[in-house]
This record gives structure tokens, C-alpha cells and sequence, in this order.
């Protein structure tokens, strides 16, 4: 899936990627478009919300400024987007891309990425009387294939870092502290506390190396059915995370998520349990999943880009477990706060729900938008990180505030900063 994006980079065809959700669009799926020159491809096992859909037009306007092309943002934008909203019925995205979010479509025409942190122009941020996790939570942990000993200490101190009180500013428990804003209906708030539950390794990939959304949740119920050291039953407070190793092919990896969640189902696991799962995209495609630690194939420019578009050191020497980081934190933050997809999510439809990560993808510091990942914050040996952690550096993206009505972390450097300290 990953190929048939590069071929089309390195004969630089100008792509859109539009998510076409595969549920029923209508009369017909929509095929893919030509415009002059312009070749519109269309994906259709991506799914994708009407928020998306803006993010992929303006990501094309930056494709346009990046290859120099004729067209402007604006006289192709427009009509196609205006085209596809209505012709499509739209779902909102499940999955996540590291395509930076924004919903000023005129700042982008303009050319304006200077200071922006999402709007809540377009963000309607419901709540939909769901369950959220608002007692202590457990994350229990699925190695996948081959990992090495200092990649599961990575993962597993940025874990431990969500609830350390002892980091300094700006820090992990900082930006969780955004997500436990959060409430249910009974007013409780997502758990301040976090903690690494039990562990299983799967060694010898018992359901191989290609896995779909099923088999991901035949592999949750090998862990917690296993003879040895099974995996606690833990449906209220239990968070199941699969990791899989960068040899291991999940469905939709590379084409349109880098990591989801969901809960399993009773008919083939036993049990509702939130599970996520984040794969590491090191030799899949770094570019994408590992983004901004390595660039998508169409950045590395054929004639050198003005903008210094060279990929950031990663605070922990390893490029595909530091950029596994980001999209583990989005998608806890998004199973704390709804865990059976009914809780806090924007969008129509419920199977494909935006929730407060999804709003702020490639968000990392303050003025983050378009392809700039905003404000960060340099280390000493020169990688880039926003916030601190237990013992470590980790750069993670921002998540939606209720409150505020836009994105934050803990190393913004407006009035909320003051909220994440
Ligand atoms: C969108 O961007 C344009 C151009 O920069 C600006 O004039 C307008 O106020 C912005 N709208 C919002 C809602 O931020
Ligand atoms: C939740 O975690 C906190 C902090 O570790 C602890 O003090 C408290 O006893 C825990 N509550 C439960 C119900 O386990
Ligand atoms: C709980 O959520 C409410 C509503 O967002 C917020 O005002 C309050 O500060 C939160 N409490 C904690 C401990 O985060």
C-alpha cells in the first residue's frame, strides 16, 4: 500500500489523498478524478471526516508549494472541495495520520500557517453519555514480534511518565492533564492515575506477520487466554496495547493509520475490553508514522526545498519508537475518553468518530499547523522534544481542551500553559 504512494511521488504525480469512507457512499464509489494536469487518487479503505477531507486539501496545498507547481492552493482547493462535499456522504476518521489538522481553509489559501492551533470554528466536541476511564487505569502491554530491551524501556518510562509528579515543566503529566478535563456524566474526571499493568511478549508472532483488525483482536484474546502468565481481565479499568515490531504489517498501516483503537468484541474475545494498537513503522515508513523524525518520500526534495525541511533528531535514539510515542499518546488519550466509541468524539457517526487527538494531529507547540509541527523545544545533544518525561525527552502531539476550544500541551506559551504547569 505504502508502493503504490511512492511510485506516484517519484513520478511526481500531484496527489490528494482523499479518504473516501468505505462505507456506502451513495449511489456509486467515487472514482478517482482528473483535473488537467492535477490526478486525483481516492483511497477508498480510508475513512475520512469532513475536518479531514480539509486537512488533505490544504496537505495538497502544501504539496503544490513544495513541488512548484503552477496551480495555486486556491483555484483547485476550492472546486474540488466543494465538489466532494457534495458528493460525499462524509464519516469522520478513525485512524491516525500525522497530517498536521487545521480548519482555516482561507488562512491556508492565503498562505498563512503562522499561528495555528486548530479553531473551533468547524469543532463541534460532543459528549454522547458514554463511559469514560475514570478509575485508575492499567495499561497492559502486547509486545508484537521483536523488541529489543531498551525499545519496551522507551515505551514503558513514557507510560510511567503520565502520572510522574516528580518532571519537570514542561511535562508528560502535563499533557495529560488536558485529557483528564474530561468527565462523564457523573462529573469524573479521566483518572489522574496511570500505570503499566502486567506485560505479555509475543515472541513468534502467533498469528504471523500480517495482521487485520480481527486477528488483532485474536491476538488480545491469546494473551488473555494464554496457559502461562495470562493478561488480566480488566474491562473498567484495563487499557489493552498491542505493539507490533517493525517487521509486522498491520491492516491500514502506512496507507492511513499509524495506530487505532477500539474495544474487543464479546463473540470473539469473551470480553469488552478498550484496546489500542500502535505499530512501529521504522522500515514501513518511517515518513509517515515516524513524521517529523523522518520525512514522507514527496518532503525529501529532488531540487533542495528552501525551508529546511530536514527531519528532527529523535530524543531517544530510535526513530521508529520515538515517533510510536506520539501516536501511542493520541490514541490513550482518545481510549480515555472513549473507550466504547459513545463518550467524547465530533463528528455524525459513531463507527468513525473524531475524537480530541484526531483534532490536533501534528500539533506539537504553539503556532502548529500546516506542516509546522509549532513551537519545540530543543535538548542539548539537538533532538527535538516538547515535553519531559521520566529520565526522558518525548515529542507528542497535542490533544483538544474543552475548555479552551483548541488544542494544548503542556509547552504552550499562551495564557493556557498556565492550566498544563
Ligand atoms: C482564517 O484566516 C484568515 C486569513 O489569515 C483570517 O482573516 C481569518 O480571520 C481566519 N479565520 C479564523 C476563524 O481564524
Ligand atoms: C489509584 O491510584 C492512586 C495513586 O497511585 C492510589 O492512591 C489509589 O489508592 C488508587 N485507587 C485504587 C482504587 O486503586
Ligand atoms: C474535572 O473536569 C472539570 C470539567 O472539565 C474541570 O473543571 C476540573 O478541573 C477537572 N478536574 C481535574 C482534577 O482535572
Amino acid at each position: 500500500m505504502h508502493e503504490k504512494i511512492s511510485n506516484h511521488m517519484t513520478t511526481t504525480t500531484i496527489i490528494i489523498f482523499i479518504n473516501v469512507n468505505d462505507a456506502p457512499l451513495g449511489p456509486t464509489p467515487l472514482p478517482s478524478l482528473h483535473f488537467k494536469n492535477l490526478t486525483v487518487l481516492h483511497y477508498p479503505q480510508i475513512n475520512v471526516s469532513l475536518h479531514t477531507l480539509k486537512l488533505d486539501v490544504l496537505y495538497f496545498g502544501a504539496l503544490c508549494s513544495l513541488t512548484s507547481h503552477p496551480f495555486t492552493m486556491f483555484s483547485t482547493a476550492v472546486p474540488i472541495f466543494t465538489l466532494l462535499s457534495l458528493s460525499l456522504l462524509l464519516a469522520p476518521v478513525q485512524g491516525w495520520r500525522p497530517w498536521p489538522a487545521s480548519s482555516n481553509i482561507t488562512a491556508y489559501a492565503l498562505g498563512d500557517s503562522k499561528k495555528y492551533e486548530g479553531s473551533s470554528e468547524f469543532v463541534k466536541l460532543r459528549y454522547h453519555m458514554g463511559p469514560v476511564m475514570s478509575t485508575n487505569i492499567t495499561v497492559h502491554t502486547i509486545w508484537y514480534g521483536t523488541w529489543s530491551p531498551s525499545q519496551k524501556k522507551i515505551i514503558r518510562e513514557f507510560i510511567n511518565s503520565i502520572s510522574a509528579t516528580s518532571s519537570p515543566h514542561p511535562s508528560v503529566s502535563g499533557w495529560w492533564r488536558t485529557v483528564q478535563l474530561y468527565t462523564d456524566q457523573t462529573g469524573a474526571n479521566i483518572s489522574r492515575t496511570v500505570k503499566l499493568g502486567e506485560e505479555k511478549n509475543d515472541r513468534f508472532y502467533s498469528h504471523g506477520k500480517s495482521l487485520t483488525r480481527l486477528s488483532i483482536q485474536s491476538v488480545i484474546r491469546s494473551a488473555i487466554t494464554a496457559s502461562t502468565r495470562p493478561l488480566p481481565i480488566n474491562p473498567r479499568s484495563g487499557l489493552y496495547l498491542l505493539l507490533t515490531s517493525h517487521d509486522v504489517y498491520v491492516q491500514d498501516f502506512c496507507t492511513s493509520v499509524c495506530g487505532f483503537h477500539y474495544f474487543t468484541f464479546p463473540s470473539l474475545v469473551g470480553y469488552t475490553l478498550p484496546y489500542a494498537w500502535v505499530g512501529n513503522s521504522a522500515k514501513l515508513c518511517p515518513g509517515y508514522c515516524a513524521y517529523p523524525f523522518a520525512l514522507p518520500a514527496m518532503f525529501v526534495p529532488p531540487s533542495p526545498s528552501p525551508n529546511n525541511r530536514k527531519p528532527f533528531k529523535s530524543p531517544n535514539g530510535d526513530v521508529g519508537v520515538d515517533g510510536m510515542i506520539s501516536v501511542i499518546a493520541h490514541e490513550m488519550a482518545e481510549l480515555a475518553t472513549n473507550p466504547l466509541a459513545n463518550a467524547w468524539y465530533a463528528g455524525q457517526d459513531p463507527s468513525f468518530p473524531v475524537e480530541i487527538a484526531d483534532l490536533c494531529e501534528g500539533i506539537y507547540g504553539t503556532g502548529g499547523g500546516g506542516s509546522y509541527t509549532g513551537q519545540v523545544l530543543d535538548a542539548r545533544d539537538g533532538a527535538t522534544y516538547n515535553m519531559n518525561g521520566i529520565r526522558r525527552k518525548f515529542l507528542v502531539q497535542w490533544v483538544w481542551s474543552h475548555v479552551l476550544n483548541y488544542c494544548t500541551g503542556p509547552n504552550a506559551l499562551d495564557h493556557s500553559s498556565s492550566l498544563n504547569h
